[in-house]
């Protein structure tokens, strides 16, 4: 295996940091590999913030569903699909004078135009997760960043077409690299398809989580999908999620 590839098959979410910070120029090797991914028409539709002020962290860590060890990361990178520096461009660029002229309606960014800059964004991430590892650091997605909308854009003072997307957390690992074992995947066969879609049922989703398990179930579940609904899909966090990503979209299209 080369060695890009035993990156990718080695990593795994860190959540325990050394108490040591990132230095600057390995930050800045981080951010400079982060910003040569692949975007959508070469617009690099997002803005990466950078947190290393403890207050914020400590804040973040409460925001983010209560999860201590978002302070205690030495760095916090949070990745915003940002389609206000276009669009204000445009406007600068005289786009609004250039549609009265031709008797057309300006266009303001729609869900679309925030689609692919979710998308530009969410490869960033990933682009920076890996160099991460390349750089023998450590790192955990934070999807929790997408709740409290209103909270998290005046903390960030974003302004209308920058919506926070993921967060990392990153530092050096504090166990040895050798002891990470890598977390389970679902079996191939259920998630790589064939020229159309295949619609799993019954049997077929039964062998597919055949090996989920949890050594402790939560009260009142039955088995490993009561269990999930219960303490993920149904728990107040994605409640919230669904909330604050709705008052996101009704902003960005109001
Ligand atoms: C979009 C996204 C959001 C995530 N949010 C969290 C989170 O809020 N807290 C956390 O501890 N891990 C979070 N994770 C990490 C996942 O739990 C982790 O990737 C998954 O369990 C697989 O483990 P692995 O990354 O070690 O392979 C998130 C991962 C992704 C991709």
């Amino acid at each position: 295996m080369n060695d890009i590839l035993r990156t990718i098959h080695e990593r795994r979410s860190t959540r325990a940091f050394e108490n040591k910070p990132v230095p600057y120029d390995v930050t800045e090797t981080l951010l400079q590999a982060a910003l040569r991914a692949p975007t959508a028409g070469n617009m690099m539709l997002y803005t990466i913030l950078k947190i290393d002020d403890p207050e914020m962290k400590e804040k973040l860590a409460v925001s983010c569903d209560n999860q201590p060890f978002i302070a205690k990361a030495p760095l916090l990178l949070v990745f915003l699909a940002d389609y206000q520096r276009w669009y204000d461009f445009f406007l600068r660029s005289g786009a609004a004078e250039l549609c009265q002229a031709r008797g057309i309606e300006l266009r303001k960014p729609g869900v679309g135009d925030l689609m692919l800059a979710v998308n530009d964004t969410l490869i960033a991430a990933q682009t920076t997760v890996i160099a991460a590892e390349a750089l023998g650091l450590g790192s955990c997605y934070v999807g929790d960043i997408m709740e409290k909308y209103e909270y998290h854009r005046d903390l960030f003072h974003l302004p209308k077409y920058v919506l926070p997307i993921t967060m990392l957390c990153l530092g050096y690992p504090r166990e040895e690299a050798a002891e990470r074992t890598p977390s389970r995947r679902f079996d191939q066969k259920f998630i790589v398809q064939h020229n159309r879609y295949y619609h799993l049922e019954g049997l077929e989703l039964d062998m597919m989580f055949k090996d989920s398990r949890r050594p402790k179930l939560t009260e009142g579940a039955a088995n490993f999908g009561q269990d999930f609904y219960l303490r993920k899909f149904a728990s107040e966090f994605s409640v919230e999620m669904t909330r604050s990503v709705q008052a996101m979209l009704d902003s960005w299209n109001a």
